[in-house]
């Protein structure tokens, strides 16, 4: 073709599989996050991995493996039939504008009206709550903040809690409060407060403390996702929404990974008697294949930010796209038929249960496991039993899930590490996946655990050229990396 730069990758070689494994693993580690693929490649967890069924992939070699990662964006597997099938369908009779960011749009009035009945059925209070749509999860938590900000106008501070995780742009992450992620990028945006996960009565004092009037908002995760599935005692959200009606603080339920079934429950916050002024949605809406943020409002909070002339103050190009949209409907529609949080609940009691047996097998391994519905967590003891200094400490952690990761994926299982625990790794398969692979899954990690009973086994059966190799990766500054061959 005329005109095309020199080595120019067509959409048919990527398509038909002609780009070949080492080719993929060369190209992003020259053009991509290279330092993050090359802690993957020395793992052999770089992939290139490709779909056999919607719950298990292959790599380039053939080898497959049950998919439980995802970080719980992926609701129904990789390219699920049902949805997939029903793009074929959009793009053939679809007539409806692609981005209609000037005009009505059929895609967002279905999608918005239905997110607030679903939520309605549960609260209330909340059918005549509007929605703003964005393209990920920290954009829809963006939002919400400006959505807060606007209604309690010159009021200084954010709440958010302890080992909680809301993204990582800048809002976002001034109320994640993880030095790992926020330290170079302080001073952050100014009024972000961290009060302990759980605890109500901290909370009370924290906000004694600040002066209710001068808290615009406060976040919270109803089952914490990143911070390794920490799930907060009764009455804990309850309480916090009590609170927080008292002095008219608007609430935010950042949903992002617990809601539409993850834990069980269509809104997890609403299943811990919380009614929250704003709920943000993501991860399975986009069912894997598109990108969708949600921000459910009430109705007055989104008036007064959006409200008139003003109703430009907060907008995106992509957000409300007939396609995300149209995924996103269909998201919904499959988890209504098949009545999937249900089934999250029924499956997660199943796993949780084989999971707690093997804490009590293996005691020198799991130092605990948590879950609700097919949001499960795995704790290591550290590999290293010894005191450590504190940094050392803090990379003997990070090792461990890491290591843990690799052993599992041997194992034939793919997990999540967690953003914001370091010693925590998290099954999230498919809320759709059959019980007999959902079987095999729970199996290879009970043959992991037998296999490496104590967490000093995750070093030791580890090749000493990787552990060699990922010691040079932690301690070296970025430089250009070759990638492995394999
Ligand atoms: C609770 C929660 N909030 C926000 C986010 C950020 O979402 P995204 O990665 O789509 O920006 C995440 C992502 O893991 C999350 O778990």
């Amino acid at each position: 073709m005329p005109g095309l730069p020199e080595g120019f990758i067509h959409t048919q070689d990527v398509l038909h599989e002609r780009l070949s494994g080492p080719r993929v693993r060369e190209l992003e580690l020259r053009h991509g996050n290279e330092e993050l693929l090359h802690g993957l490649d020395i793992l052999g967890l770089a992939g290139p991995f490709s779909r056999v069924t919607p719950w298990e992939l292959e790599d380039e070699r053939g080898v497959r493996r049950i998919n439980a990662s995802g970080y719980a964006a992926m609701p129904f597997g990789e390219m699920p039939p049902a949805i997939t099938d029903f793009m074929h369908e959009f793009l053939t009779h679809n007539r409806a504008m692609g981005l209609p960011q000037q005009s009505t749009s059929p895609w967002r009035a279905a999608l918005e009206a239905n997110l607030v009945r679903l939520l309605a059925r549960e609260l209330p209070s909340h059918a005549d709550s509007q929605v703003f749509f964005c393209s990920s999860g920290t954009e829809a938590i963006e939002g919400a903040l400006k959505f807060a900000k606007a209604w309690r106008r010159g009021a200084k501070y954010a709440v958010s809690f302890g080992s909680g995780y809301h993204g990582k742009t800048l809002g976002s992450l001034s109320l994640t409060p993880n030095p790992e992620y926020q330290d170079i990028f302080r001073p952050l945006v100014p009024g972000a407060v961290t009060s302990p996960y759980g605890d109500l009565e901290a909370f009370k004092r924290l906000l004694r403390r600040l002066g209710p009037d001068s808290v615009y908002a406060v976040v919270v995760e109803p089952i914490q996702g990143e911070g390794g599935v920490n799930i907060p005692p009764a009455g804990f959200l309850s309480g916090l929404g009590e609170v927080c009606r008292r002095h008219g603080i608007p609430v935010i339920a950042d949903e992002i990974q617990t809601g539409l079934g993850r834990t069980g429950h269509w809104f997890e916050s609403a299943a811990q008697g919380l009614d929250p002024d704003i709920v943000t949605l993501a991860k399975p809406l986009g069912a894997g294949l598109t990108a969708v943020g949600a921000t459910i409002v009430r109705a007055p909070i989104y008036k007064k930010m959006l409200g008139g002339l003003s109703s430009k103050r907060h907008s995106n190009t992509f957000g409300g796209g007939a396609l995300a949209m149209a995924v996103g409907l269909k998201s919904l529609e499959y988890l209504l038929e098949h009545d999937l949080p249900a089934r999250s609940l029924e499956l997660g009691e199943i796993g949780l249960t084989r999971l707690r047996a093997l804490h009590r097998r293996f005691p020198q391994l799991l130092e605990d496991v948590r879950g609700q519905g097919l949001l499960m967590a795995m704790q290591f003891r550290p590999m290293v039993g010894i005191p450590l200094p504190s940094m050392l400490r803090e990379i003997v952690f990070e090792a461990t899930a890491i290591l843990a990761l690799r052993e599992l994926h041997l194992g034939g299982v793919m997990a999540n590490l967690s953003l914001s625990s370091k010693r925590t790794v998290r099954l999230t398969p498919a809320l759709d996946m059959p019980a007999d692979v959902f079987g095999t899954l729970l199996d290879r990690v009970e043959a992991f655990a037998q296999t490496h009973p104590n967490a000093r086994d995750l070093l030791l059966k580890t090749p000493p050229q990787v552990t060699a190799r990922l010691a040079a990766f932690a301690a070296t500054s970025p430089k250009k990396r070759t990638p492995s061959d394999g």
